[in-house]
């Protein structure tokens, strides 16, 4: 009995220490990746391109960042929406976790955007377990971009794994021209976040005929 307690009590210990330096790397690492964004002082794009970003959001991050995209350049925001909300927190995980289990993408609720109007569709979305959320699979599995030219954004804590290649495949006849990370990150980087959304955007406008 003793026995099974020191170990439960050492696994602890070294889930909390690996979990600790875990974070602590990545926190060095944004730190690293951010600290030229912080230097620069970007302006508003004054930008002509009818763009719109089609976004899905569980608890705010991406949806962070599609209106920075919108205050950057006035872009439309389409949100994806589902029929059956997930709820946040620890239970988003097991619902989410029992979709995958059960190979079910979420029915989605709202009609679908029509993007004959626009020059540039964004999408952006959260990784969930290493891949595309079920919410942005659903919405790509109902989307024909007919070659428009498509952007694509994740938000992650950390590790995005195979979200961009997965969303190559899943995305119908879209020519992705570019692709870039948000990692999750403190209120202090605030302005460096801003610059970073901005020259992703001047960059990615760039190759938008
Ligand atoms: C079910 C679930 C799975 C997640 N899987 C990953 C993952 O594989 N890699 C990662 O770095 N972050 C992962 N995260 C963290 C989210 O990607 C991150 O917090 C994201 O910014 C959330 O976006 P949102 O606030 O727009 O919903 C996961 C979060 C949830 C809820």
């Amino acid at each position: 009995m003793k026995m099974i307690l020191y170990i439960l009590l050492a696994a602890i210990v070294i889930g909390l220490i690996s979990g600790g330096m875990h974070l602590w790397k990545v926190a060095k690492k944004n730190e690293k990746e951010m600290a030229p964004y912080a230097e620069m002082k970007l302006q508003p794009l004054d930008t002509t391109k009818k763009i719109l970003v089609v976004y899905y959001s569980l608890s705010g991050n991406t949806k962070d960042i599609a209106e920075r995209i919108k205050a950057a350049t006035k872009a439309d925001l389409y949100a994806i929406t589902l029929k059956d909300p997930l709820p946040t927190g620890f239970m988003a995980y097991y619902k989410i976790w029992k979709q995958k289990q059960e190979n079910k993408l979420p029915e989605l609720s709202g009609k679908m955007p029509d993007f004959s109007h626009y020059d540039l569709i964004i999408l952006g979305s959260p990784v969930w377990m290493y891949t595309v959320s079920t919410p942005m699979q659903s919405f790509l599995k109902q989307a024909d971009f007919k070659q428009k030219p498509v952007a694509v954004y994740s938000t992650q804590g950390s590790n995005p794994g195979t979200f961009f290649a997965d969303i190559k495949k899943e995305a119908k006849n879209a020519d992705i021209i570019s692709e870039i990370e948000f990692n999750n990150l403190p209120k202090k980087y605030d302005q460096a976040l801003n610059n970073k959304v901005i020259q992703w955007l001047s960059q990615t406008l760039l190759k938008v005929k």
